[in-house]
């Protein structure tokens, strides 16, 4: 499945591509939460989090590229997240977090940086609905895709047969079938969606490379 990242859209204007997007069958918006300390950029909050909520029944996920991310958890769940995301490199207490998303009813994803080792993640498995494997590093949207990810994707899915694995960055119709082969099962696509034909348009053509 596709989570469209709004990331690479005009920020004065999130509304008109959500819509878009929900009428093109989308199931999933990912939204990009940066606090300008895990990484540079600052972007979104949970009162845009609230906003787009309106604008669909699509599930609204929130990747947390921040620092202290149980901070957010509550803010995030209020605002109508259904799933958070969080960086295994953010906290020494994953397992921990993990658990407190499930104890609230919030689905649970683990994210983990190009540069950190799959085994990062190894035991948090159990407790996880999702791992997100950044496929760039993460802060901004339109960057190359990393190949070498796909070698975590695969231990994962070695290790975690059902759980979902999440591949972010660099997803267009070249990489999102590579990774679909190492066991991917959720691609997150931002800039690929701006450069046309329209965004319901590329969206509906990623989709269909889903299977
Ligand atoms: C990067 C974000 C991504 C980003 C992907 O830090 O986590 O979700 O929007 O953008 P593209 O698809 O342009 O690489
Ligand atoms: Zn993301």
């Amino acid at each position: 499945m596709i989570a469209p990242s709004i990331l690479s859209f005009d920020h004065s204007d999130l509304r008109s591509p959500v819509i878009e997007l929900a009428a093109a069958g989308a199931k999933i918006i990912h939204l990009d939460v940066m606090d300008g300390q895990f990484v540079p950029p600052i972007t979104i909050g949970d009162g845009v989090a609230k906003g787009l909520r309106k604008l669909g029944d699509f599930l609204l996920e929130a990747h947390l590229m921040t620092n202290t991310p149980e901070r957010h958890f509550e803010a995030f769940a209020e605002a109508g997240c259904g799933r958070i995301i969080f960086h295994i490199e953010a906290t020494n207490h994953a397992h921990r977090l993990a658990q407190s998303l499930k104890g609230m009813g919030i689905g649970a994803g683990i994210a983990i940086n190009p540069g950190t080792p799959a085994h990062a993640v190894e035991s948090v498995l159990d407790v996880v609905d999702e791992v997100l494997v950044m496929t760039v590093n993460p802060g901004w949207g339109g960057q190359e895709f990393i190949e070498s990810a796909m070698a975590k994707v695969a231990w994962v899915r070695e290790r975690a047969p059902t759980v979902l694995i999440e591949v972010d960055g660099g997803i267009d119709e070249e990489t999102l079938p590579m990774a679909k082969r190492h066991g991917a099962n959720l691609f997150v696509v931002g800039s690929r969606l701006t450069k046309g034909p329209s965004i319901g348009e590329a969206f509906r053509r990623l989709s269909a490379l889903c299977g």
